[in-house]
């Protein structure tokens, strides 16, 4: 039995490897302090007045803990979680089939919640504050609208563009958490407690120099850990020190600040072509044969955060630390 269990680890696939490795409840979540916090007061708050908890919107760049506190308030609420994306969810008829399936108290999670098509938003305003909606049946000249009840629940919806959604929704929401990037300690616990739990022994300075590259992102930091490893398994000893970890990162190209070539690129390009900006997202995108969304969501807010790129109402422009990072003369400003 020990073995297989072992033998799962090492030759399962990285999403087996993802669930292994997600926190399942606060204790296990690091960082967030703030959040957490106040997510944890409010459970407790309903609990004890034995109501469903008050709707929660998450929102920050991908892969900073969404979808996982949002499987941790179910559990800590101790309801069922019921997961669902904005995209998936076409006509008001699917979003009444979920909604009419939950169970008193249940969490309904909606992903990607900015993608809601407006008619089944609709749907959504009276479900949110009345807990009801209208649904018609019949055609034509007998069609009716009905009123039905919904059992008491809570929405939790997840978006990486909390400017993309409607102010009639985001304001039914009455929490709002706004996810930040961890910093290097709360990476490096991170990576500490992968590599515990994919029993990969890591030394310490090897945690801080992956967290380091992490891009402030628990996902990135359990990405290059598994990579490291793999490196460390088949090139190595099977520990992850500092020399291994700096060697596999090189490998992979992920820089001492963690952007990796898409970065580069990016950042190259705007320099290069445009001559350090302004220009449109769509402009670099096409440039670099990237989608202008991916850009936007995945890459351009950790440039933005580290001081890299700038957002400008006539576009994009890049700074003198991008230029200093990249070995490029900073050109005269004019
Ligand atoms: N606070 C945390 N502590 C430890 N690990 C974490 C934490 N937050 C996230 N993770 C890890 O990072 C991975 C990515 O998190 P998650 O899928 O919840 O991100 P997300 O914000 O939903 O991303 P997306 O916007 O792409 O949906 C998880 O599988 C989990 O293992
Ligand atoms: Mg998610």
């Amino acid at each position: 039995m020990e073995e297989r269990v072992v033998s799962q680890v090492a030759y399962g696939t990285d999403d087996q490897l993802e669930s292994s490795i997600r926190p399942i409840d606060f204790s296990q979540y690091i960082g967030q302090g703030k959040v957490k916090k106040n997510l944890e007061v409010f459970i407790e708050a309903a609990k004890m007045r034995e109501e469903s908890l008050d709707h929660v919107l998450l929102y920050g760049p991908p892969g900073l803990g969404k979808t996982t506190l949002a499987m941790i308030i179910a559990t800590e609420m101790g309801v069922n979680i019921r997961t669902t994306s904005g995209p998936a969810i076409e006509r008001p008829g699917d979003l009444a089939a979920v909604l009419t399936a939950l169970e008193p108290g249940d969490v309904l999670f909606i992903d990607e919640i900015h993608r809601l098509p407006r008619s089944v938003e609709e749907v959504l305003y009276p479900a949110m504050e009345d807990f009801c909606i209208d649904i018609i049946i019949g055609k034509e000249s007998t069609a009716r609208s009905v009123q039905l009840d919904l059992p008491p629940f809570t929405l939790i919806g997840a978006t990486t563009r909390a400017g993309m959604l409607s102010a009639p929704l985001r304001d039914r929401f009455g929490v709002h958490s706004r996810l930040e990037y961890y910093n290097k300690e709360e990476l490096s616990q991170i990576v500490s407690r992968s590599g515990d739990l994919l029993e990969v022994p890591i030394d310490k300075e090897a945690s801080v120099e992956m967290a380091r590259r992490s891009r402030g992102t628990p996902r990135v930091a359990n990405r290059l850990l598994r990579r490291v490893r793999d490196f460390a398994q088949v090139q190595g000893s099977g520990v992850i020190s500092l020399e291994m970890a700096d060697s596999a990162l090189e490998k992979l190209q992920v820089d001492r600040l963690g952007l990796d070539e898409i970065d580069h690129k990016l950042l190259a390009s705007i320099i290069e072509k445009f001559r350090g900006g302004p220009v449109g997202v769509e402009a670099i995108a096409a440039t670099i044969g990237e989608e202008a969304n991916t850009l936007e969501d995945v890459y351009e807010p950790y440039l933005m955060q580290i001081g890299f790129l700038v957002r400008t109402p006539r576009g994009r422009m890049v700074t003198s630390q991008a230029y200093e990072h990249l070995g490029v003369e900073v050109p005269d400003s004019e």
